[in-house]
């Protein structure tokens, strides 16, 4: 039975990636979960699961070197999937230092570590072992609005703290796949939404605002794209390519769902209007007069865009979720969760979302 070893599977992608992946393969695999527990990670994620023979889960910063050594010792990994990593574009303006120390010094460690426990004498690996280092398109900065894609060769250019400090981690996984031949993949996927994000991000944070009636913050004009992707779409993605991708290379995972922040609004005040039934006394709080545009934020991307070309070609993935559908699930599971939403949002969140909007 082969082992995975996955850092960050409490936070958004790495729990809807876990689902995913228990789904696909049930009994046939056995998940090994890293995570510090930080604000962004939440074992509720994972409560379904939680008790699977083949799920163990260990808190634990991925910055430790002797903790994650431990891991790689008592158990024989075969596939790293990394997501640990502070992810938020905002905090990372805020507080870069742990940007730097998580997301450079811990894939350095989760690299060494890996290294260590998969090298054999002669300097090269044991068979079949693999590392995915799960990154972003923001490695490559900011596209001008009327044209160009983001493709693997396009040189890095991260204007912010956050995906400076990706893209570090990223030369981190080229230096160790160029220097030892290191097993591994890069992926650098677009914007995701789905179930379990934390609304400090735009679209559960609107659809959360919206439902409380309550201001509906837009950065700027409100027309920087981003390119978004329905994230089982990208677990499929990660799966894919540490099954049939060429290893040392990297793959770039979008879905050519280009949207303005402010027509993203639009569509989820809409889709919550749809979805709401006359009865529930949330429907009429539900309006585009919440809409605020608010202060920009510093060194604002203007437009992300991947052209996913190179993985359609080599591996056959293609984003399966339109957005419209994507955006009626994912407000579907918030309907469902009203528990899991009053939960992130009591305590830390408050304070944090004061600190971050009040002056705006
Ligand atoms: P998230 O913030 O929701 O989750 C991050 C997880 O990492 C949390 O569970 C947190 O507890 C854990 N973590 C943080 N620091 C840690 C540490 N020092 N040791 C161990 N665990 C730690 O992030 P996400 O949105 O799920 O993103 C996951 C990965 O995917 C990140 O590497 C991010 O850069 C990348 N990515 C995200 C997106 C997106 O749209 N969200 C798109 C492309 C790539
Ligand atoms: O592109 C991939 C990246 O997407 C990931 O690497 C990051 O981890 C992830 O956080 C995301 O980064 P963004 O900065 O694009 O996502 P965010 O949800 O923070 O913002 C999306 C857009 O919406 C961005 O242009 C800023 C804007 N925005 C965001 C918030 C939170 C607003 O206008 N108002 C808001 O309140």
């Amino acid at each position: 039975m082969r082992t995975y070893l996955v850092t960050g599977g409490a936070g958004f992608i790495g729990s809807n990636y876990i689902h995913y992946m228990f789904r696909k393969y049930d009994t046939d695999i056995r998940i090994i979960n890293v995570d510090a527990l930080t604000y962004a990670g939440n074992l509720e994620n994972l409560k379904d699961i939680e008790d699977r023979e083949n799920y163990t889960f260990i808190k634990a910063d991925i910055c430790d070197k002797d903790a994650i050594a431990g891991i790689f010792a008592e158990n024989d990994i075969d596939r790293v999937v990394h997501f640990a990593a502070e992810s938020h574009v905002d905090r990372s303006i805020k507080d870069p230092e742990v940007f730097v120390r998580t997301n450079v010094l811990g894939t350095a460690v989760m690299l060494n570590c890996a290294k260590a426990a998969w090298e054999l004498p002669d300097g090269s690996f044991r068979a079949d072992k693999k590392f995915l280092h799960v990154s972003t398109d923001e490695v490559y900065g900011s596209l001008e609005e009327d044209g160009g894609y983001f493709y693997e060769t396009t040189p890095y250019a991260p204007r912010s703290p956050y995906s400076a400090s990706k893209a570090g981690s990223d030369m981190l996984v080229k230096a160790y796949m160029d220097t030892y031949k290191f097993p591994a993949n890069i992926t650098n996927c677009s914007n995701n939404y789905g179930p379990y994000q934390f609304p400090e991000k735009l679209i559960p944070l609107i659809i959360n605002n919206a439902l409380q009636g309550k201001k509906l913050p837009v950065y700027g004009d409100g027309r920087n794209v981003r390119d978004w992707l329905y994230v089982e779409d990208h677990a499929k993605a990660i799966d894919m390519v540490q099954e049939k991708g060429r290893l040392f290379e990297t793959y770039n995972v979008g879905g050519h769902n280009e949207k303005q922040n402010i027509e993203i609004i639009h569509i989820i005040l809409d889709t919550l209007r749809e979805m709401l039934p006359d009865s529930d006394p949330r429907k009429a709080l539900v309006n585009e007069d919440l809409i605020t545009y608010v202060e920009d934020r510093k060194g604002h991307d203007r437009r992300y865009a991947i052209a996913p070309d190179k993985i359609r070609a080599e591996i056959g993935w293609e984003p399966e979720t339109m957005f419209k559908e994507g955006i009626r699930r994912t407000i579907q599971w918030f309907f469902e969760h009203e528990d899991w939403m009053r939960n992130v949002t009591s305590g830390d969140y408050q304070k944090y979302y004061e600190d971050m909007y009040r002056n705006r």
